[in-house]
């Protein structure tokens, strides 16, 4: 029987030649995941032998990785902020970056008193539980066109403790006759030809849906520039996920009454990545 050392060599080797970028971390966590051990433990337990039952299932996962599939679909699970989001094939991975939007918005709104905050296309619902996990006052509501995703969200909720509405339907749809005080939105914002030029993983096994924003990626902020002056409270916050090349054309959509303050900042790669601004 060959030990836990031995096997995790064996399959960073497998996904390395598979073309995976990070084969020996995939590697580690697959192995952690079918052991049903945490990562670092895997070195703890260096010169146990593995049985064939545990191996059966970490072929299962091997395989899959080594074919493009996330191995956070498999693993069922990321860390994100402050919290666990479960995550699968109906919902977008939670990206590393996108917590970059979620500190900037807990500095901000921290120290505010109780607020209305909406998360618009919410997805697993990681934006808007991991800011209310640190502003326990903001009444917080989550939302998303789709059904898959919102049973994510729902569930992420309840597993972080945070309280949350949820609700379906289009972009601010279902908002009709209200008044936020705060909005997060990561909407899809990849063009059609940007689709096509995607990592396989991506392209292949995320949902279409929460990554095409439109023939030029754009249609989301278009849409919102246009209706959420409607749906805001004075002096509200606007906390957005954008495309690494849209920082120019956001600023220009959002420019002048009843905007203020806006402003573009960048991710960790240097590329636009976020779009900070408030309402008159
Ligand atoms: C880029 S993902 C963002 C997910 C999550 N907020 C995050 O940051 O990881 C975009 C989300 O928008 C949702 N979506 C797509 N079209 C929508 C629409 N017309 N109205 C509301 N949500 C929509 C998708 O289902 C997907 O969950």
């Amino acid at each position: 029987m060959k030990t836990v050392a031995e096997i995790l060599t064996l399959s960073a080797q497998f996904l390395k030649e598979k073309g995976c970028p990070r084969y020996r971390r995939d590697a580690e966590d697959l192995l952690a995941h079918a052991l049903k051990l945490k990562r670092l433990d895997l070195y703890m337990q260096h010169d146990q032998p593995i049985q064939e039952k545990e191996l059966e299932i970490l072929r299962g996962f091997l395989s899959r990785a080594g074919k493009g599939e996330p191995i956070e679909y498999m693993t069922g699970e990321v860390p994100f902020y402050d919290c666990a989001i479960e995550v699968g094939p109906a919902v977008l991975i939670p990206r590393p970056e996108t917590e970059i939007l979620v500190d900037q918005a807990c500095k901000s709104l921290r120290s505010s008193g109780e607020m209305t905050a909406w998360d618009i296309c919410t997805g697993s619902g990681c934006i808007g539980i991991a800011v209310k996990k640190a502003c326990p006052h903001l009444q917080l509501s989550l939302s998303d066109i789709s059904d898959q995703a919102l049973r994510f969200a729902s569930r992420n909720a309840k597993k972080n403790s945070v309280d949350v509405e949820i609700l379906k339907g289009d972009l601010l749809a279902p908002f009709a006759g209200r008044k936020a005080d705060v909005i997060f939105c990561n909407p899809p914002y990849i063009s059609s030809k940007e689709f096509l030029a995607l990592d396989r993983s991506v392209k292949d096994f995320e949902p279409e849906e929460a990554l095409i924003g439109g023939e030029d990626g754009f249609s989301f902020y278009q849409r919102l520039a246009e209706g959420l002056p409607d749906y805001l409270h004075p002096h509200a916050k606007i906390f957005f996920e954008i495309g690494g090349n849209q920082g120019e054309a956001v600023l220009k959509l959002f420019s002048g009454n009843p905007w203020k303050n806006a402003r573009v900042e960048k991710d960790w790669g240097g590329k636009d990545r976020f779009f900070f601004l408030e309402f008159e």
